[in-house]
């Protein structure tokens, strides 16, 4: 799907090379950038590391590269890692061992981490200490070893499936929203010039913005299909009507969204009556993963107003209904 929020491995290089450079490079996200420009003078002011932050959100709003930024600001070096590579107690024994004093240690989807890796962790973040368990059975003993100050950056899509404790240890922790149209555009305008491609007017740029689910990863790669039937059939001039082609071809409509978005909404009209389905059993008539629905689908969807979560699941809205064309059911 060309709208999907999800990273795709090919597209790291580009993704690498459109990535923000300085925070007037990053656009959006205002209240998270003031709060934390003052948290970074601070600390540089006390010449101390910065608390640990948490940034939670659909994927493709910028945490990740936010995390970039702020190690650059620090002047330190960051580490990235993630809950799924980090297997056993020794794997993130190794990463702490090896940061220095004032580092960003950055965990994406640390929502994944096993129970026992996330204890390690507690007394990492806490005290800066790492304890290891050396030896088997009888004999095994605890060694705890000091560790540089660092600042650990977890980004994750699932705020709910922290732990308490886990949470309770960042310092701070910030919520990431979709965009609003012109911020996105804005993305657009700096993104181009980097790839050096050429738009007639910058509506081209709202277009792409309107279709982008609000999303700057969407936007990015969208930008990159214009640009290729612009370049196929306009000369590399992205127009409005090249735009409109591309999306088309693409199957994405004026919303941002493709067949599978209304798919779901469809499943659940005609197979649930609108509702209220649970998310497993959505997943199931849909033929798609549980973590695809909740984490890619529903959270634009839900932002659209398309669907609601109810203690008893998802429903579609009337919204929806408009929006599909279909006439509204009768309801009690
Ligand atoms: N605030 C922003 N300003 C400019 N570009 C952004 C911004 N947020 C994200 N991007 C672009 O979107 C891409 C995906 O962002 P990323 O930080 O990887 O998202 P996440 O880690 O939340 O999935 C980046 O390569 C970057 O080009
Ligand atoms: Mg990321």
């Amino acid at each position: 799907m060309i709208t999907s929020t999800r990273e795709i491995p090919e597209e790291q290089a580009v993704e690498q090379s459109l990535r923000p450079q300085t925070f007037d490079d990053y656009i959006g996200q205002e209240q998270i950038k003031k709060n934390l420009n003052i948290s970074i003078q601070a600390a540089t002011k006390r010449g101390e590391p910065l608390d640990h932050l948490l940034f939670y959100g659909p994927p493709g709003l910028g945490k990740t590269s936010l995390a970039y930024l702020i190690a650059k600001s620090l002047g330190s070096s960051i580490k990235i890692t993630s809950g799924p590579a980090l297997e056993k107690p020794g794997d993130l024994a190794s990463i702490l061992t090896n940061v220095e004093q004032g580092d960003v240690l950055f965990i994406d989807e640390i929502h994944r981490l096993s129970k026992t890796l996330e204890e390690v962790l507690y007394s990492a973040m806490e005290d800066f200490v790492l304890d290891i368990i050396v030896g088997k059975g009888p004999s095994a003993r605890t060694l705890r070893l000091d560790l540089p100050k660092f600042t650990l950056i977890g980004a994750t899509t699932k705020y709910g499936s922290l732990s308490g404790p886990l949470r309770s240890r960042f310092g701070n922790i910030y919520s990431f929203d979709f965009y609003e149209p012109y911020h996105i555009t804005t993305i657009l305008e700096r993104s181009s010039s980097i790839l050096n491609v050429k738009a007639d007017s910058r509506e081209v740029l709202d277009l792409i913005a309107e279709r982008s689910r609000q999303t700057p990863r969407v936007a990015n790669r969208l930008l990159k299909r214009v640009r290729d039937v612009a370049e196929v059939h306009n000369e590399g001039t992205m127009s409005r009507p090249i735009a409109e082609q591309t999306f088309e071809m693409l199957g994405v409509d004026n919303y941002g969204l493709e067949a599978g978005d209304r798919r779901i909404l469809e499943t659940i009209i005609h197979k649930f009556n609108g509702g209220p389905v649970g998310l497993s059993t959505l997943a199931a008539s849909t033929a798609e993963e549980v973590v695809t629905i909740e984490e890619i689908y529903e959270p634009f969807l839900m932002r659209q107003g398309f669907i609601q979560r109810t203690p008893r699941g998802r429903i579609v809205t009337d919204i929806c209904y408009e929006y599909l064309n279909l006439t509204l059911p009768d309801r009690d």
